[in-house]
C-alpha cells in the first residue's frame, strides 16, 4: 500500500468518525447525507480526480434514472463505434459497468487514479454527489456535466423500493424502513444524497448561470420526449446527430437499445450482479413508469411533500 493511501485512509477515518449519522448508514457532510460507506471514496474523488476537459459527467440523486441515462450516454457518445456492432457492449454490460461512479472505488488507490489517463476520451463518469460537493478540478475545467432529476413522488417510491430489495445486502443500511419512517426521513432531507430539493437546487442554478456547463434534465421530460431530448443532450455535448444519422433512425436505434423493455429483458440484468457493492443488475429495474406513487403514498403524503416542493423551487421557477 502506497503512503498516500494510507494517509487517505486515516484522514477518511477521522472525517468520518467525526460527522453526524442517520442509523450509522447516512453520514451529514457538506450539507448531504451520504452513505457512509460512500464517504471512503467521496473523499477519495475530492482529493484526487484530474478532470479533463472532455470529460463527461452524469450526476444525478439515487433513482433519478441513473441506469437510463448512463445508457443513454454511452451509446450517444460511442454510436459510431458501436451502433451498429452486433456486439454493442450494453448488450453484455449493466451500464453501471460501463459508466462507472466517482464515489466508489476508482478512486481508493494512487494507483488507480493513474489508470484512468488510460480511458479513451472522452471518459464517462457518474456521480451522485451535490454540485457544491464535485471535486474542483469538475467546477473549473470545461467538463460537461448532465444533472438528471425526477419528480420527489416517484423519487422517494423508488428509493424506499431499492432500499427494502437490496438493504440486506448492503454493508451499511436503513434499520428502520417502514414506508412511514422513510417518508419522514425523506421530508426532512434525511434521504440518501439528501436533502432532495437543495441536491436539484443546486445543478438548477449551477444550469442557469452556466448552461453550457450543466445540462438540467427531468426524467419526466425523457419519458414524454425522448426524440427531442436526445437531441438536444447530444447538441450539449458538440455530437449532435448529423442529417443522415437522423434519416437512418440512429436517434430511434439509441432510445430502443436503451428502453426499460430491452435492458432489462437482457440476460446481463436479469441475472447479473455488478461490481458496484454486489447489487443484482435486476434491482435497478423496477417499473420505469412515471406516477406509480399514486399506488403507495396517502393524500395526507402527497401533501406533504407537494408543500415542501413548491416552498423551495417557487422562487427559482422550478416544477414538478
Ligand atoms: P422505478 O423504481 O420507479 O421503476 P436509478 O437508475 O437512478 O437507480 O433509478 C432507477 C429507476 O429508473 C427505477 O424506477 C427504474 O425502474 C428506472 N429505470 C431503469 N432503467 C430505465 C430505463 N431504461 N428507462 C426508464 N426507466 C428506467
Amino acid at each position: 500500500e502506497s503512503l498516500e493511501e494510507d494517509e487517505l485512509n486515516q484522514e477518511v477515518r477521522d472525517v468520518i468518525s467525526s460527522l453526524p449519522t442517520v442509523e450509522g448508514w447516512l453520514s451529514h457532510y457538506q450539507g448531504f447525507w451520504i452513505p457512509t460507506k460512500c464517504m471512503h471514496g467521496v473523499l477519495a474523488t475530492q482529493k484526487h480526480l484530474q478532470a479533463h476537459e472532455t470529460d463527461i459527467l452524469l450526476a444525478t440523486i439515487p433513482k433519478a434514472g441513473t441506469t437510463w441515462l448512463k445508457a443513454i450516454l454511452f451509446a450517444l457518445v460511442n454510436r459510431v463505434r458501436y451502433l451498429d456492432s452486433q456486439q454493442h457492449p450494453l448488450l453484455a454490460n449493466n451500464p453501471h459497468t460501463l459508466l462507472p461512479f466517482l464515489e466508489t472505488k476508482l478512486f481508493y488507490k494512487k494507483n488507480e487514479v493513474s489508470d484512468l489517463t488510460l480511458l479513451t476520451s472522452p471518459r464517462l463518469f457518474a456521480t451522485h454527489l451535490s454540485y457544491s460537493s464535485l471535486p474542483t478540478s469538475v467546477k473549473n475545467s470545461t467538463c460537461k456535466i448532465v444533472y438528471v432529476c425526477r419528480n420527489p413522488k416517484d423519487t422517494f417510491v423508488s428509493q424506499w423500493h431499492f432500499q427494502n430489495k437490496v438493504g440486506a445486502l448492503m454493508v451499511t443500511k436503513p434499520v428502520s424502513n417502514s414506508l412511514e419512517q422513510s417518508f419522514n426521513n425523506f421530508c426532512r432531507g434525511m434521504s440518501v444524497y439528501g436533502p432532495f430539493w437543495d441536491h436539484v437546487l443546486s445543478y438548477w442554478i449551477e444550469s442557469l448561470e452556466k448552461p453550457e456547463k450543466v445540462f438540467f434534465l427531468k426524467y419526466e421530460e425523457m419519458k414524454e420526449q425522448p426524440i427531442i431530448h436526445l437531441k438536444r443532450l447530444a447538441e450539449f455535448l458538440g455530437c449532435s446527430f448529423s442529417p443522415e444519422e437522423e434519416e437512418k433512425g440512429r436517434v430511434n436505434d439509441i432510445l430502443k437499445l436503451c428502453s426499460f423493455d430491452n435492458l432489462s429483458n437482457l440476460e446481463i440484468n436479469k441475472k447479473g450482479k455488478s461490481s458496484v457493492f454486489g447489487i443484482e443488475n435486476a434491482s435497478y429495474f423496477r417499473k420505469g413508469e412515471v406516477g406509480d406513487w399514486k399506488n403507495y403514498l396517502t393524500a395526507q403524503m402527497v401533501e406533504r411533500l407537494d408543500c415542501i416542493t413548491e416552498e423551495k423551487f417557487h422562487t427559482v421557477g422550478l416544477k414538478f
